[in-house]
């Protein structure tokens, strides 16, 4: 098979899950604007226009400076509820059929929305998800630049809706707060059962004792981004013995960085790594899965095999049971047999 058979048409309609998604990421300029008028919220701006100026970013932190102060406009469960339906409907038109949702509880408990809205609405949504053709669940995350015990605080509030959550994770800014400042937490999420994820975002200072902290001390089951693992043939060996997957995110690599890392997530895969692609923050990178994948495959002259390995990779270290992840990879299957 040749290169010009990945076409945007064969990568939109593959069968694919999504592992590395912030449903905070996902409020468009529209949506934002709706709420902000719906709640009598003045963010600044009024045309979507002036929504999309306002999201210039180069580096992950002054993208998240950005990004926390928009999420005031969502203020009532309704609100989640219809951030969360929206991501969905455009992740059908992205062929995703099943999706981990990463949400902040912090970055709304902390301006004074309960932890409760925040889950009931969102909770709300991954159970309509069955009827746009999705499987959805809802992956915590902590944000590892509030403290320690902000975290813990906020695990003992979830724990009544523990039948809600499937994983933790840990994201927000790496800088100047490793994996093991988390470590109690994390122990305490892995002892009750949860599997658990952390960011490692692209080309931090210390991404590689990160990477390590985050593998060989906390005990990940996957990690968030990580292509700076490269730099460390032990760790990548490590990553691949394990079948610890590594959810990439090409669009928003070359907003936050200086490419798509493309080359570090080809040299992965090749090397038999199950590292996966995934669009983390759409409404601010302006791409949606289909889209990472097909960037990615284009620049870096995929074959249809590699852009179907990423896609089973993803099912592969889904957090879902053996037997719904044989379903998902025979429809994974049927579909690659069905395109000439
Ligand atoms: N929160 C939302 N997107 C993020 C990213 N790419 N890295 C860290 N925290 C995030
Ligand atoms: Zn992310």
């Amino acid at each position: 098979m040749s290169n010009s058979s990945v076409t945007h048409e064969f990568i939109k309609g593959l069968p694919k899950a999504e592992l590395h998604l912030h449903l905070e990421g996902t409020l468009e300029p529209d949506l934002k604007l709706a709420l902000a008028e719906k709640n009598g919220i003045d963010i600044g701006q009024s045309t979507i226009e002036e929504v999309e100026a306002s999201y210039r970013f180069d580096s992950l932190s002054s993208f998240l400076a950005v990004y926390y102060p928009a999420m005031n406009v969502l203020q009532d469960e309704s609100d989640f509820y219809e951030l969360a339906m929206a991501y969905l409907r455009r992740a059908k038109d992205n062929g995703v059929v099943h999706v981990e949702l990463f949400f902040d509880p912090q970055a709304h408990t902390s301006r004074g929305v309960s932890f409760e809205t925040v889950i009931k609405g969102y909770h709300r949504a991954v159970e309509e998800a069955p009827s746009l053709g999705i499987d959805a669940a809802l992956i915590m995350c902590f944000l590892r630049d509030f403290s320690a015990e902000s975290a813990m605080e906020t695990y003992e509030q979830a724990l009544p809706h523990k039948d809600l959550i499937l994983g933790i994770g840990l994201d927000s800014d790496e800088r100047d707060n490793p994996p093991l400042k988390f470590a109690e937490v994390f122990a305490r999420a892995k002892a009750d059962g949860f599997p658990v994820a952390m960011h490692c975002d692209i080309d931090q200072e210390n991404s590689i004792e990160h990477i390590r902290q985050a593998l060989l001390e906390i005990g990940v089951d996957r990690l968030d981004h990580g292509t700076n693992i490269v730099e460390d043939p032990t760790l990548v060996a490590y990553v691949k013995e394990h079948g610890i997957g590594l959810t990439c995110c090409p669009a928003s690599n070359g907003f936050v960085g200086d490419d798509m890392k493309g080359k570090e997530i080809v040299e992965l895969l090749t090397e038999g790594v199950k590292v996966t692609v995934n669009s983390d923050d759409p409404a601010y990178f302006r791409s949606y899965i289909s889209n990472d994948l097909y960037i990615l495959a284009k620049k870096y002259e995929l074959s249809r095999e590699q852009v179907v390995q990423l896609v089973r990779n993803s099912f592969e270290v889904s957090w879902i049971s053996d037997e719904a992840k044989a379903v998902f990879l025979a429809r994974v299957n049927e579909y690659v047999a069905t395109q000439n």
